[in-house]
């Protein structure tokens, strides 16, 4: 009776300390990759709604044959590891989930400046994103252009 005792005594603080540990593991995990991991459904593409609308949304023959189409899906695969139809970066891909510097992809590129042909959003009294909007997009291809 004694011995049992014991041995159940030891048996439930061995799964207290495992639980304890896997709780801590959890928080951990929570900590480091965490709230401010940047979502390309809910935080990149309704930019690109917003932003880019009536240029590229469609799902074929969009400006300068880049189709976003309407949804977080359609606009990943357009956009990811895609080859650019512009002709000053043809060597960038549009954005380019393999180099996690944002000035490698051709996307970023035209949304910061006029190095790969004209800066984005165009249009005849362009309004450029702000800088929170460019911090979402260069935040999105340094984590490795995720589709979540
Ligand atoms: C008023 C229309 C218009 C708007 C709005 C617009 N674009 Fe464009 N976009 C164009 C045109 C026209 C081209 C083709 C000329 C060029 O490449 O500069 C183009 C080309 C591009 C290309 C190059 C295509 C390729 O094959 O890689 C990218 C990338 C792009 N746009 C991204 C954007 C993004 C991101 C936004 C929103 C922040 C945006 N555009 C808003 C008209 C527009």
């Amino acid at each position: 009776m004694q011995i049992n005792n014991t041995v159940t005594r030891a048996f439930s603080v061995l799964v207290l300390g495992l639980a304890a540990s896997l709780a801590l593991g959890a928080c951990a995990d929570e900590s480091s990759g965490g709230g401010d991991e940047v979502s390309f459904a809910v935080d990149v593409q309704p930019i690109l709604m917003e932003r880019c609308g009536g240029c590229h949304l469609k799902e074929a023959n969009g400006a300068g044959k880049l189709s976003l189409g309407t949804n977080a899906e359609l606009a990943y695969a357009a956009l990811v590891d895609q080859t650019t139809m512009n002709t000053s970066c043809a060597n960038l891909k549009r954005i380019d989930s393999t180099n996690h510097d944002p000035m490698q992809s051709s996307l970023f590129v035209k949304i910061v400046g006029t190095t790969c042909g004209k800066q984005m959003p165009a249009g005849m009294m362009p309004v450029l994103l702000t800088d929170v909007q460019i911090e979402v997009f260069r935040r999105w291809i340094a984590a490795g252009a995720p589709n979540n």
